[in-house]
């Protein structure tokens, strides 16, 4: 299938490969065409150059994007906390401690209520243009609850997210170490048959550095990969201990030091995951996005969906966030809410449309990319292609 007639296609792969393994620097070509084939990209150029092919789709001058990959989200819970939200609204801060409320609604609801309650928040997602996204536990805390959790989430996504450590489970309350020992044994075993990633919220009020490192090891002991939750309510261990464990991501950043930003340059692979949407419904400052490039840090930008701190799943109003109140440009963005998630989720197959990446597309109701943040709030979204086909 050829789409032709593109006003801007970004592809986020060098111009003359002949394939690309993996996300390169933010690219894209003016009045282009793409080519998909069994799912996959199979040619991207200026269109005046474009194969024939078998079914023809005139964009008639729109852009067209990778798909997003929200590297971030939490969307297997029950309950809401709009109450929370309007209180914060009007003058209370934002704490950890909302969490448990979703935790008490998540264990009260059936498999089936979580179930639909991450249907419907995926087909949110697809239809806003994400087509890639992670998904983690973390408001069971029991060992079934978690399992659970993991499991509805293995069947709506490949990126499943264990975070039985997300905050200490009521029943262990004033035993950190009884619950640590409880995440790094029983629940895990029964979630990392699911699940890919071991994440931990390592901040005050949640869990310290020897505790994040205990549950990183035991995790990655199972076959999991670490991400960490990482000083989003102030300075902090959590971004040193993401570097350390090699982590592929160190999620929010909103609170860095130095040596926090230093480590991230030299770590080799660990990416920044901001999540703007946070700091826009928690009114906390924006991280400090121009510090990280100027550090040479790779950024990813996702939206952390969830019931508490921020329950959008709308991943142009995150980018549209980062260009107005992060002053990243708005290809930085745009690279960072796909080529950077699929970075934070070490895929190679996402996050660009060179030849041979999966041909998950966005074709915009607008001729470039940098309408995501032009036109805030509006649905720009005409189109959505996953591996292939016209989902949306
Ligand atoms: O990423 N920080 C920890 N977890 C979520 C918030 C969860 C909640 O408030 O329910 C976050 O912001
Ligand atoms: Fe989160």
């Amino acid at each position: 299938m050829l789409i032709t007639n593109i006003g801007e296609l970004v592809t986020n792969a060098p111009r003359d490969a002949v394939s690309v393994a993996s996300p390169g620097p933010f690219e894209a070509i003016a009045d282009a065409a793409i080519v998909l084939d069994g799912g996959l990209v199979a040619w991207a150029g200026p269109a005046a150059q474009a194969p024939p092919a078998d079914e023809l789709v005139d964009a008639a001058g729109r852009a067209v994007l990778p798909g997003f990959v929200d590297s971030h989200a939490h969307l297997v819970f029950a309950g809401e906390r709009g109450a929370e939200f309007a209180a914060r609204m009007a003058g209370l801060p934002y704490s950890a401690g909302g969490i448990r409320s979703t935790v008490e609604a998540t264990r009260a609801a059936s498999d089936d209520v979580l179930r639909a309650n991450l249907a419907r928040l995926a087909a949110e997602m697809l239809a806003q243009g994400t087509t890639t996204f992670e998904c983690k536990s973390g408001y069971g805390l029991t060992v079934a609850d978690e399992a659970r959790s993991v499991a509805l989430a293995a069947e709506v996504t490949s990126e499943v997210t264990y975070l039985g450590a997300h905050v200490v489970a009521p029943e262990f309350d004033g035993d950190v170490a009884g619950y640590v020992d409880l995440v790094c044994g029983d629940m895990l075993a029964a979630c990392a048959p699911a699940a890919r990633w071991v994440d931990v919220f390592c901040e005050r009020g949640a869990f310290g550095a020897d505790e994040a490192r205990a549950v990183l090891l035991a995790g990655e002991t199972a076959g999991l990969q670490a991400r960490v939750h990482a000083n989003q309510l102030g300075l902090g261990p959590g971004v040193q201990v993401a570097v350390e464990a090699e982590a592929a991501s160190a999620d929010h950043c909103t609170f860095l030091s130095d040596a926090d930003v230093d480590a991230l340059a030299s770590s080799g692979g660990t990416v920044a995951t901001l999540l703007p949407g946070v700091e826009f419904a928690t009114r906390q400052p924006y991280p400090d996005a121009r510090r990280l490039l100027a550090a040479g840090v790779t950024i990813a930008i996702a939206s952390d969906c969830n019931p508490g701190s921020c329950f959008t799943s709308s991943m142009a109003l995150c980018v549209a966030l980062a260009v107005r109140e992060m002053r990243m440009t708005t290809a930085e963005a745009v690279w960072a809410a796909t080529a950077g998630g699929a970075h934070a989720l070490r895929r190679s197959d996402v996050g660009h449309l060179g030849v041979g990446a999966r041909a998950d597309l966005v074709m915009l109701e607008a001729p470039s990319h940098s309408y995501l943040a032009y036109r805030p709030g509006v649905p720009l979204v005409a189109g959505v292609w996953k591996s292939g086909e016209l989902v949306g």
